[in-house]
């Protein structure tokens, strides 16, 4: 029998970040760094990757066949047991894990395993789900491997993604639009060097922030809370300052998310200079209200602004990881180097520069 292929891409966040916490908007691309599965049908789960080191030994839904899940294979389990309770048969999987995402930089290297084993495991048992159904199943998976309350960008991005667009998600209703990126728009990720992981990270403590708003203002949509109804609520003591914050930043950034929508649409001269201030509009506001920008990314999107980005900021999940900035692509190496050479090793740590395009999402390629 011989091998399928299937292939899941990372993701970059063009803008509406955490807004996914509160049912908002976000718009991210899918990049051409992800995983590669290649493997056959076989009794139980037995995948090895030669590049991130390990193996994953387990029942075809999902539990370890000896000792626990440990490192990467703590998701291919949790990916199995999900699939398993959607009631995938109990086809198991043999074969290979390559990935060319950096892990640690907030490119999404956990969904696109996620995302590449589910595709796989569907495949070999013949049990199909909707893009987004899969999606939803990887990110209860990233729940059960690990206890992060993500939301459902990053899973959701690698399975819709299509070349030369972002996609535009309503994280609530699952509703979806492509918006493609101007003719030559090119994605330039400087990693920071410094590693986020999303366990340890403040992300379950900023979910619990904005949760405690939401729960202030009960019985409303997320969505048509109104920022004077916030600043009324904090002044009575009725809102703590912090939860009012993070609320404030989620409702901000979803308007930038259909904002940036707009201007990608229309991208005449005016509207890319509006394009530079809403990406630098929507990284204060991770820095100031919602908290989860570190010194080196500050600096790097700083960078990336001073040597000609279009527009630069933050993107992933926060506390290290990533900066996204849009470039033109004949300029787009020349912006890397530049950024990276200024930084030097800014922080201590050593930057990295990845030129990407918007891609296609997840799927079986051989
Ligand atoms: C992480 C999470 C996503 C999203 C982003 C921030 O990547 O997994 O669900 O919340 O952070 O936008």
């Amino acid at each position: 029998m011989s091998a399928r292929v299937f292939w899941a891409p990372g993701r970059v966040n063009l803008i509406g970040e955490f807004t996914d916490l509160a049912a908002g908007p976000v718009l991210p691309a899918a990049l051409d760094l992800g995983v590669r599965v290649e493997a056959v049908a076989a009794d139980s789960i037995d995948l090895s990757s030669h590049e991130l080191g390990g193996r994953a030994r387990l029942t075809a839904d999902g539990n370890p066949l000896e000792g626990e899940a440990e490192g990467w294979a703590r998701y291919v389990a949790a990916v199995a047991t999900e699939l398993a309770l959607l009631g995938r048969p109990d086809v198991g999987l043999e074969g290979e894990i390559s990935s060319t995402l950096p892990i640690g930089a907030g490119l999404s290297s956990s969904a696109a395993l996620e995302v590449a084993t589910g595709l796989a495991l569907c495949a070999v048992a013949d049990f199909s789900l909707e893009p987004l159904a899969l999606a939803q199943a990887a990110r209860r998976a990233e729940h059960r491997a690990v206890g992060v309350p993500c939301g459902i960008l990053d899973q959701a991005a690698s399975l819709l993604g299509r070349a030369g667009n972002a996609v535009l998600l309503d994280t609530g209703s699952l509703a979806y639009e492509y918006v493609p990126l101007p003719e030559g728009m090119t994605l330039v990720i400087v990693d920071s060097g410094v590693s986020r992981r999303l366990e340890s990270s403040g992300y379950a403590t900023r979910q619990e922030e904005v949760g405690r708003a939401l729960t202030a203002f009960a019985g409303r949509k997320p969505l048509e809370i109104t920022r004077p109804e916030i600043d009324a609520k904090e002044a009575r003591g009725a809102l703590d300052p912090v939860a009012a914050r993070r609320l404030r930043h989620v409702l901000s950034e979803g308007e930038r998310v259909h904002e940036v929508a707009r201007l990608l649409r229309e991208p005449s001269p005016a509207n890319l200079g509006r394009l530079g201030e809403v990406f630098t509009e929507g990284h204060e506001s991770v820095r100031r209200d919602w908290e989860a920008s570190t010194p080196e990314l500050d600096y790097l999107v700083e960078l990336a602004r001073e040597k000609g980005a279009i527009a630069a900021r933050m993107t992933g999940g926060g506390f290290g990881g990533s900066i996204i900035a849009l470039a033109w692509a004949d300029q787009a190496d020349e912006l890397a180097d530049s950024v990276l050479s200024a930084y030097g090793n800014g922080g201590g740590a050593a930057a990295k520069a990845y030129v990407c395009h918007a891609s296609d999402g997840a799927g079986q390629i051989s």
